[in-house]
């Protein structure tokens, strides 16, 4: 009689994270945003820890992980930059802004560009996440420099 015993090791950070939340599936979204904070990604044996661990399946841990733009799967490249696409911000030149930096950012600064659906900065678009950092009335020069000075303070 053969036995099937699973023998790959736990990912370590994804199961003390799940065990830090009482191994809940409710908060398969909180464990992977600590997770990704912990180790900047969200690895396959991450994925099957968490599926072990909250007793859900391996195909429901990745359909979140690749629903939401905010997680990955692989090291970030670079400056994370979030151009928000919501009406408010489009009507405020957010798609001109948008593919200037598709354009311009992505090589010049080695930016991880993506978009968000409103970032409750309306009145002030457009805007965008920026490093993490909330910015307003954006223009591609604007953007520029900030994408500059955020790359400068991350590598000093
Ligand atoms: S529409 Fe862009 S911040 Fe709300």
């Amino acid at each position: 009689m053969t036995t099937l015993i699973n023998r790959t090791a736990p990912d370590l950070p994804a199961l003390e994270t799940c065990q830090r939340h009482g191994n809940r599936p409710e908060l398969l979204i909180e464990v992977l945003h600590d997770v990704q904070g912990k180790v900047g990604r969200i690895s396959d044996s991450a994925i099957s820890t968490i599926a072990n661990a909250l007793n859900l399946s391996r195909a429901e841990v990745l359909g979140v992980v690749t629903f939401y733009d905010d997680f990955r799967r692989e090291h970030s490249r670079g400056l994370k930059v979030r151009i928000c696409h919501a009406e408010a911000c489009q009507a405020s030149g957010a798609n001109e802004l948008i593919a200037w930096a598709q354009d311009h950012l992505v090589v010049q600064h080695n930016v991880e560009l993506g978009h968000v659906y409103c970032l409750g900065n309306c009145a002030l678009g457009p805007s965008a996440l920026v490093g993490g950092q909330l910015l307003g009335r954006l223009t591609a020069s604007k953007l520029a420099s900030a994408c500059a000075a955020q790359a400068s303070s991350i590598h000093g």
